[in-house]
């Protein structure tokens, strides 16, 4: 008999085939959305969940899965499952590390380039019909050229982005829960570690590639915005909730800082309707690591955890060992 396990989002056909391979599998590909109560119901039976960041794994649904042994996430980011409840009930959880860090990276650049150069807000002029004659002035932007760069959480993906800056002459600077070592440091173009207040204050361009967790919660602020540069940029590709999203609404229309882009949001899909408003703020749906290469690897990845998981071997990421090491 193969262990039983639900694909809870639509994912690529490839997949379905391989985890087939090993397992009975029930899949979601007409893309339901499912409240608590039916999710819950639908992962109730199976042993394994091959699950999307989309969806949140709580305390509730685990102890209404008894049978449930790993909820394998298809992102690195799993602020979407209750970890703790999970291990309590001994389900393994892993996530997706590595794979999608320098697709994750390029994005980065991406926003802070086009929120720099001021490419959404030209485009839609242009797209409009608003370019009637070049003008001297017409859009300027910021340099990212020899500017300094901010990052907020130096993790794999921030020090991706750091490597990209070599190219620019940037100077590097970084806030981390914990400091690199200097072997790190360096690769990551002679990153100088800094308070969160040295961050804010100092950065030309700042981009937050943090976790979300409760304490990331607010992170930037209102008072955190104030202390930025009014030339400055902000780039958030890490989780919605970290930054306040009407407190940077109010900074992007008062000028605190120039500009800003934005990957990931408050409640998303829904936003801040108010951001429609602003020209100084480029907006994009969570496709940080959207290529096509990144995200057949992130299915591929979360598909073998779940093998490794469901067949008796240790899952490559597992992110709650304690659930084997007892
Ligand atoms: C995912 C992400 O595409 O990996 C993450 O944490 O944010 C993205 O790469 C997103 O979570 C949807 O699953």
């Amino acid at each position: 008999m193969k262990p039983k396990i639900f694909v809870s989002r639509a994912t690529f056909p490839a997949i379905i085939d391989y985890l087939s391979e090993w397992f009975e599998v029930r899949h979601n590909q007409a893309d339901a959305d499912y409240d608590e109560a039916a999710l819950i119901e639908q992962v109730r039976g199976n042993h394994g969940v091959f699950a999307s960041s989309t969806q949140r794994f709580t305390a509730n649904l685990f102890a209404a899965c008894p049978g449930l042994k790993a909820v394998c996430n298809m992102a690195v980011g799993y602020n979407n499952i209750d970890v703790a409840a999970a291990s309590a009930a001994g389900v393994m959880v892993t996530n997706t590390p590595d794979v999608l860090n320098e697709t994750t990276a390029d994005f980065g650049w991406t926003l802070m380039m086009a929120a720099a150069r001021r490419v959404s807000e030209s485009e839609h002029f242009l797209r409009t019909g608003g370019w009637k004659r070049w003008r001297f002035n017409d859009f300027l932007g910021v340099d990212v050229y020899g500017s300094t760069l901010g990052i907020i959480g130096m993790g794999r993906i921030g020090q991706a982005i750091a490597r990209r800056s070599v190219g620019f002459n940037m100077k590097v600077i970084y806030h981390n829960r914990t400091r690199l070592s200097p072997e790190l440091e360096s690769a990551a173009n002679h990153a100088s570690y800094v308070s969160l207040e040295d961050c804010l204050r100092s950065s030309d361009h700042l981009i937050l590639t943090l976790p979300y967790s409760p304490e990331s919660h607010h992170l930037i602020g209102q008072a955190q915005l104030a202390m930025m540069k009014p030339t400055a940029t902000l780039v958030n590709i890490a989780r919605g909730g970290i930054v306040d999203d009407a407190a940077l609404i109010t900074a992007l229309k008062a000028g605190t800082i120039a500009a800003a882009g934005i990957d990931v949001f408050e409640n998303e899909p829904a936003f801040n309707p108010a951001f429609l408003t602003l020209s100084n703020v480029v907006l994009t749906p969570h496709i940080g690591s959207a290529s096509t290469s990144t995200r057949i690897a992130m299915a591929y990845c979360a598909a073998d955890n779940l093998i490794a998981a469901l067949t008796g071997e240790r899952p490559p990421h597992l992110l709650n060992p304690e659930v084997l090491d007892h």
